[in-house]
């Protein structure tokens, strides 16, 4: 997110904040860690060598191009390639080169809230990829699809890569599938990055690396309180704390407070209490296995076209069609 904030988001910001250190246990919500640090904190996870999820789905997307074409692409008709959060396009890049090289008459339609975003993201492509057809759609992913339909008729292929969609409780997940299935015709294609259950400690130092940047992206979140709504956090009081339950694949991260300790955000007015080892649990990234991607294809209304897998099986890019 590298918009500047509105009254009204740092209000809801405010709230969030409130209602999720008021819970017991606490929480804060992770769709917050992207601030302009927190985007560049990430693109340093991206590269870290414990952090394999792009690296996997590079290569699926590298590897099975012309397969990917050869699902998703309608008899001689136009598409509409929509991607839901693409950040600097890096991977998407890969299909885009090879859907242009290969001459397939399509638009690429990245959707994002932030217009800076996309206008950072469209003069990226527009150097490498001049003939791009790039309309660029800003808002929030559904109104922006709700809108696209009354005046778009084209075939879909929706793109929703890496493990976003590792963020969302299973309810969430769910309630994000069924909406997106609602606003698809019969034949519209997905193409959705999961992240899958492996070795326990390759994914717990997923979440832990050696360097420290995933303990920086996570307090990050307290420093944004702390600008943005006026909190007196003091991070060398909380310590990150990462951890994966190979049964029900969550790997969860957590914040935990070293001492006992009350932290006062002024914009709230008040302060919270933590006592000590308290902790604040701050993003899920869920990890899937095959069935359960196929159940939650089927129950809401896709099938599951092809399972691309890496070499290692430590990542899948599911393709499903809507019917
Ligand atoms: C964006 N998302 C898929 C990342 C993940 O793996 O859950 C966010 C992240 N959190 C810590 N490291 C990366």
């Amino acid at each position: 997110m590298i918009d500047q904030l509105t009254e009204k988001d740092i209000d809801v910001f405010a709230s969030d904040v409130e209602k999720g250190l008021s819970a017991k246990p606490k929480y804060l919500s992770s769709k917050y860690f992207y601030d302009s640090t927190g985007d560049d904190l990430f693109r340093e996870i991206m590269k870290l060598p414990e952090y394999y999820l792009t690296k996997c789905e590079y290569e699926i997307l590298t590897t099975n191009r012309q397969k990917i074409l050869g699902i998703i692409k309608p008899k001689d008709q136009e598409f509409d390639l929509i991607e839901f959060g693409a950040g600097d396009g890096f991977k998407t890049k890969v299909l885009l080169k090879y859907f242009l090289a290969k001459e397939v008459d399509f638009k690429y339609m990245p959707i994002d809230i932030s217009e800076n975003a996309l206008e950072i993201l469209r003069s990226g492509l527009i150097k490498t990829l001049p003939d791009l057809k790039y309309k660029p759609l800003q808002g929030e992913y559904f109104s922006a699809l709700e809108s696209l339909n009354k005046i778009d008729s084209c075939n879909k292929v929706i793109l929703f890569l890496g493990s976003n969609i590792g963020n969302f409780s299973w309810t969430e997940a769910n309630g994000f599938l069924s909406r997106l299935s609602d606003l698809l015709n019969n034949g519209d294609k997905v193409i959705i990055g999961f992240d899958l259950k492996k070795d326990p400690e390759v994914i717990r130092k997923a979440y832990d690396d050696s360097s420290g940047v995933t303990r920086a992206f996570n307090l990050n979140l307290l420093t944004r309180i702390n600008n943005e709504l006026d909190g007196n956090f003091d991070l060398t009081n909380f310590k990150h704390y990462a951890t994966y339950n190979p049964q029900s694949g969550e790997a969860r991260s957590f914040l935990v407070s070293k001492k006992k300790q009350d932290v006062r955000i002024g914009k709230l007015d008040r302060s919270f209490h933590f006592d000590l080892w308290e902790s604040i649990y701050m993003e899920v990234s869920q990890k899937y296995d095959v069935e359960t991607i196929n159940e939650l294809a089927i129950g809401n209304g896709f099938r599951v076209l092809d399972n691309l897998f890496d070499c290692k099986h430590y990542f899948v890019n599911s393709v499903w069609e809507k019917e």
